[in-house]
């Protein structure tokens, strides 16, 4: 049998078709930092400004070399944060290696209320909470979470394997499954016999970042498998899961393209929604 193929393109056009109204009514703006030229990040940002542009959001792209200071950047992070114009705006990972000490203190300076990243201590401390407090979840794992939920795939009592322990998508991911009441087994690079833990997984999740790393003898038949990784070979993009065979023992699993990466950029966009509606709040 092979799996159902969950689309993560189609879901996210839904998505994003949806904002549109809250786009002409809030008339929010999104800003997106950038230093240096990961070609990773060159492609991911194109995807954010395009996906702006299709909704009709405003939208700013500052490009910096990456030779840039750390000052320059704390200054232009106060001045976004103090500019009423500028709703909410990321600081694209990763930082070239110079700055890469600093990067708390970078993320220290981030107002809560314009980190639609969700990446601040205080975003994360409220989605720690429970999903009642998450106002701006992290976009990856908040993406993943609405393409299980929008594809009727139960959370509650299965058993959530989180393969990655990353502060974008592996951490948080673990704490927002726990806070929808699955059993979470998370996995990182320092784990002994992987294939024990994933063959356990009603749901399986790869974010390491490793091409091939899911095979189908890992996955207990009928599990729902969710690929994160965007790993070039060559000339290909592939994900963390040997798809091609793994889809013949899953019950359902996302594609990579097409799979989790446009729901990170819907999810983003909805925080920007969301965060305008806030400040909104606040000044009335
Ligand atoms: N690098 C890879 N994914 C992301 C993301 O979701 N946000 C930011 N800021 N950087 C990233």
């Amino acid at each position: 049998m092979s799996a159902r193929i969950l689309s993560g393109t189609d879901l996210a056009n839904k998505i994003l078709t949806s904002l549109k109204p809250m786009v002409k009514k809030l008339d929010p703006k999104l800003v997106i930092i950038q230093i240096g030229n990961d070609p990773a990040s060159d492609s991911y940002i194109r995807k954010k400004l395009q996906s702006c542009d299709d909704i009709g959001m405003r939208r700013e792209h500052l490009h910096f070399d990456a030779s840039v200071t750390f000052d320059e950047l704390m200054k232009t992070i106060r001045t976004l944060n103090e500019d009423d114009d500028v709703t909410g705006y990321i600081l694209q990972l990763p930082l070239p290696q110079m700055l890469q000490e600093n990067e708390p203190l970078l993320f220290r300076e981030i107002d809560p209320y314009k980190d639609i990243d969700g990446f601040t201590a205080y975003n994360l401390g409220k989605m720690f909470l429970s999903s009642d407090f998450e106002h701006l979840p992290p976009a990856t794992p908040a993406g993943i979470i609405s393409l299980l939920e929008q594809n009727g795939i139960e959370i509650e009592g299965k058993c959530a394997v989180v393969v990655g322990a990353s502060n974008i998508v592996g951490k948080p991911l673990g704490t927002m499954l726990v806070n929808r009441n699955a059993t979470l087994i998370q996995c990182h690079k320092f784990t002994h016999d992987l294939r024990s833990y994933t063959l356990q997984g009603d749901i399986v999740i790869s974010a390491a970042g490793k091409a091939n790393l899911i095979t189908a003898d890992m996955i207990k038949p009928g599990a729902v498998v969710i690929d994160v990784g965007m790993n070039r070979v060559g000339d290909t993009l592939v994900g963390d899961v040997d798809f091609e065979n793994v889809k013949d023992v899953a019950s359902a699993i996302t594609p990579v393209p097409g799979g989790v990466g446009p729901m990170t950029v819907a999810s983003l966009l909805q925080n920007c929604i969301r965060a305008k509606e806030r400040q909104l709040e606040r000044k009335s």
